[in-house]
């Protein structure tokens, strides 16, 4: 009703993803990582469009040199960015029962490993074992959406579409998206598991 002067959109609800173009996805972008010494399908499975991960928390490292704690995780590899403003969106679901595991990160930055590490303890999620980012997630599904913009050194995190979160960055690097679980330094659970589905990696604007 343009003569009313009302901007209807104003009543629609903001999405994470709006002005960012997906970038699809092919089976080669999702690379597995899980104990070195432990036959994949003994800690993933794909189903019905649903990744499940799991790990138990006496697992050995992705790789034989490394001293990490133990982890099942999706790498998503082939699209490295370092600059920009870039999502990650997934429908999560973590067991109850799973604590003390990251189920989504990402890696790199000017610093450290990580710019972000988003953990389950006791069925809350926590930005690395401080900051609350949402509690009661366990048994359900929960959309997750992380925004990193890397121009500006922001991150934000939604659940289930709503603003939880934000934080600074940790300085530009070469960064990629991971989601899984991955056993956090103390506090862990002797089993862990998350379960993925719909995940999508965008990007803010016209992706060259
Ligand atoms: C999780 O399981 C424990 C032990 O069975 C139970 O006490 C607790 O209420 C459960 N939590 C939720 C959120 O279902
Ligand atoms: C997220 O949305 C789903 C589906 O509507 C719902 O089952 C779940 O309880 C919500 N979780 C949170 C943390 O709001
Ligand atoms: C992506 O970045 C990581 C470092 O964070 C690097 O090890 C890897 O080789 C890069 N992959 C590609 C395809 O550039
Ligand atoms: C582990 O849990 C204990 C008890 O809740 C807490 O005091 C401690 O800070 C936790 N350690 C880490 C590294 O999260």
């Amino acid at each position: 009703m343009e003569h009313s002067g009302i901007n209807l959109s104003l009543f629609c609800v903001a999405d994470p993803t709006d002005g960012f173009t997906n970038i699809p996805l092919k089976d080669w972008n999702f690379e597995l990582q899980k104990p070195y010494d432990i036959p994949l399908e003994e800690r993933y499975s794909f189903q019905n469009g649903v990744h499940k991960l799991w790990v138990c928390a006496d697992d050995k490292p992705h790789d034989p040199n490394s001293h990490t704690q133990p982890r099942t995780e999706i790498r998503i590899t082939g699209l490295n960015y370092s600059s920009g403003v870039w999502q990650f969106e997934g429908y999560a679901f973590v067991p109850n029962g799973t604590s003390g595991a990251t189920i989504a990160q990402i890696h790199g930055s000017a610093k450290g490993a990580t710019t972000i590490i988003l953990r389950i303890y006791n069925g809350d999620m926590r930005y690395y074992s401080y900051g609350l980012t949402a509690k009661n997630l366990y048994d359900k599904w929960f959309r997750v959406n992380i925004i990193h913009n890397v121009d500006k050194g922001k991150l934000k995190v939604f659940i289930n579409g709503t603003k939880r979160f934000g934080v600074k960055d940790k300085g530009p690097g070469e960064m990629y998206f991971k989601c899984g679980v991955y056993g956090a330094p103390a506090n862990i659970s002797y089993y862990m598991e998350s379960r993925w589905k719909d995940i999508k990696n965008t990007q803010e604007g016209q992706v060259n």
